[in-house]
């Protein structure tokens, strides 16, 4: 058995098929990140670092390769398992954001809530949110 780590990327290779061009964008990648541990990918532009993230969060499938989450294989997950699994578990901070500019920032917060099974109620969520901002900003603004 092999050793265990929090997230395992076993071989992952993606392909991309765009009928007349076929991209490797990524080609048997491996590496594991233990719980607590931050980390960093470096490379060139055009590299497969974003494909990689979308893999990892569960945004884009993989073409070959196994991607483990403490211990569960996502890799053979289907889009709807993908969405439950990504809901529960990972959260994702763009580049850009991809606030919705309608919301607040605290109902931006609330949609995977009102998404999911409500596992923890508003107001705890508000509690927790409190807790660790930094810097006491409204809640309520509209992000630009
Ligand atoms: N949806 C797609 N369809 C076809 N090819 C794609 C798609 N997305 C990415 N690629 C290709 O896959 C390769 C890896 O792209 P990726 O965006 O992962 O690189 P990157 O390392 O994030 O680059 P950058 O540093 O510019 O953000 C590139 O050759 C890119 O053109
Ligand atoms: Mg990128």
């Amino acid at each position: 058995m092999s050793e265990y780590h929090y997230i395992d990327v076993k071989n992952l290779v993606k392909n991309y098929d765009t009928g007349k061009v076929k991209v490797n964008a990524v080609d048997h990648v491996s590496f594991c990140v233990d719980q607590g541990e931050f980390i960093g990918i470096m490379g060139a532009s055009g590299s497969g670092k974003s494909t990689i993230l979308n893999i990892l969060a569960a945004i884009d499938t993989m073409s070959e390769g196994q991607v483990f989450y403490d211990g569960t294989d996502i890799s053979g997950m289907d889009e709807e398992e993908l969405a439950n699994f990504r809901r529960k578990n990972l959260g994702f901070v763009f580049q850009d954001y991809n606030l919705l500019d309608t919301l607040s920032i605290e109902e931006n917060i609330m949609i995977p809530m009102t998404l999911g099974s409500q596992e923890m109620s508003m107001a705890r969520l508000k509690e927790e949110i409190d807790s660790r901002r930094p810097v006491p900003e409204p809640l309520s603004i509209i992000p630009s």
